[in-house]
């Protein structure tokens, strides 16, 4: 089998075979197919596209080129979320503890932020001795004592996956669905798990900005995630504003801990809730979403699930007592208002510019080597539809390094647009696919 007759196969629009698909991930896994030709192959998938059947196999191989774990030793499915990114999404945060305190294993690994998008790892790592870095076997003792686990990727996670990435990133070939989907269920089905519930965002601050490429992306998932044996459901949500009001990674664990506490209830709540009654009904935990929202309604208000945030918390190496009203965590020395230019409502965040802001006061990386500040980040005070007097707040930055307030305050101000009509307030939950 040649690479150059694999190229020209997809190029002229036929679908590859299962031992072409094979030949390309183990070829470029181990050096033997360069990336010249890797890149060619990209590209004309990216023109020509790849069935159901060609994304599986590309999927299998990319997850068997590397470690899958194994939990069959724990009882009951183990269930884990995927978003595809968003600027303030700390749903993991929240969902996971709620999932956990119900009973069902959750063994979540998660990414870091880059761009203006947040990542879990690094809002976790912003309590005080919180470890990421587990080993298998320190993983596994945690989740069966626990009932969750939150950890970083290992290289040992669909390596063929990471090295194709890179390569598309560069290649201007990210953006296709196939190779999308087979890059995010490969390391998913690497984590041993038997349901995924997805958040796929839609708006400015989302990978996906058009609402029938996500729709289309979230089918994709589901279809391929089934075919490959896993319950799967996705929700479309919106993204086009930041979700919720901390962007940052300390603010955001703060934000975090008053849902899990029960004192807020706006739409980081509800999707948080939402999401986490969908994985109990996807682990078969639940057989009606109703009794699985209940549920997750009793184990925030009894406690339960901050409870379990702690235990997660002091069994990684954090300091749960760090979490109590915020005082333990890292803490930005300054702070600046951005005012209102005008009286009006508020037309418009643009989630990515919000994002952006963050990076810049430090809160994010432009570039994967960059070493982030985990107290620096925005809040905040008004969101989309909410009116507003000249001269109010409208957020707050909140930064250490003076030499960056004013590109953080300029990107923010940008983000927000105020108008004269009133603006009607959109579900955070736009469609379920399941
Ligand atoms: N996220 C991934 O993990 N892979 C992609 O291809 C795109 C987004």
């Amino acid at each position: 089998m040649r690479m150059y007759d694999i190229i020209r196969h997809k190029r002229d629009g036929l679908a590859l075979t299962a031992e072409e698909i094979a030949f390309f991930v183990h070829g470029y896994a181990d050096g033997t197919v360069p990336d010249y030709q890797a890149s060619a192959l990209a590209m004309a998938i990216y023109w020509q596209g790849m069935d159901d059947a060609e994304v599986l196999v590309m999927t299998s191989e990319m997850r068997d080129s590397g470690k899958v774990l194994d939990w069959s030793d724990l009882p009951g499915l183990k269930v884990d979320k995927h978003s595809t990114g968003g600027v303030g999404d700390k749903t993991s945060l929240i969902l996971a503890p709620i999932v956990a305190a119900a009973g069902v294993y959750v063994p979540m690994i998660s990414g870091r932020g880059l761009g203006h998008t947040g990542g879990t790892l690094d809002k976790l790592e912003s309590i005080p001795g919180f470890q990421v870095h587990l080993s298998e076997e320190r993983f596994r003792q945690v989740l069966a004592s626990t009932h969750m686990a939150l950890a970083g990727q290992t290289e040992q996670i669909a390596p063929t996956d990471r090295k194709l990435y890179a390569l598309r990133d560069v290649t201007a070939t990210v953006e296709s669905i196939p190779l999308i989907v087979s890059s995010i269920l490969s390391k998913k089905l690497a984590e041993g798990i038997d349901a995924l519930v997805l958040d796929v965002k839609c708006g400015a601050g989302a990978f996906m900005k058009d609402a029938q490429q996500a729709e289309q992306l979230a089918r994709a998932l589901v279809k391929v995630g089934k075919r490959a044996g896993k319950k799967m459901v996705a929700l479309l949500t919106d993204m086009d504003q930041p979700l919720g009001r901390q962007v940052g990674n300390a603010l955001e664990v703060v934000e975090s801990v008053e849902v899990l506490c029960g004192k807020s209830n706006g739409v980081l709540a509800e999707l948080s809730f939402e999401l986490a009654a969908r994985m109990l009904v996807a682990a078969d935990a639940f057989v009606d979403l109703a009794g699985a929202r209940q549920k997750v309604r009793d184990l925030i208000g009894s406690g339960a699930a901050m409870a379990k945030f702690e235990e997660v918390v002091a069994a990684q190496g954090g300091d749960p007592d760090s979490l109590h009203n915020g005082t333990g965590l890292p803490r930005a020395a300054h702070a600046r208002e951005l005012r209102a230019e005008a009286t009006g409502i508020v037309q418009r965040i643009d989630a990515e510019a919000v994002g952006m802001a963050a990076m810049v006061l430090g809160a994010g990386r432009s570039t994967v080597a960059d070493k982030i500040d985990p107290a620096v980040g925005v809040s905040l005070h008004r969101k989309v539809g909410d009116p507003i007097q000249k001269g109010e707040r409208l957020a707050t930055l909140r930064y250490n390094d003076a030499a960056r307030i004013d590109a953080g305050q300029a990107r923010l101000q940008k983000a927000y647009v105020i108008g004269p009509e009133a603006v009607a307030k959109k579900p955070i939950i736009r469609q379920v696919i399941d």
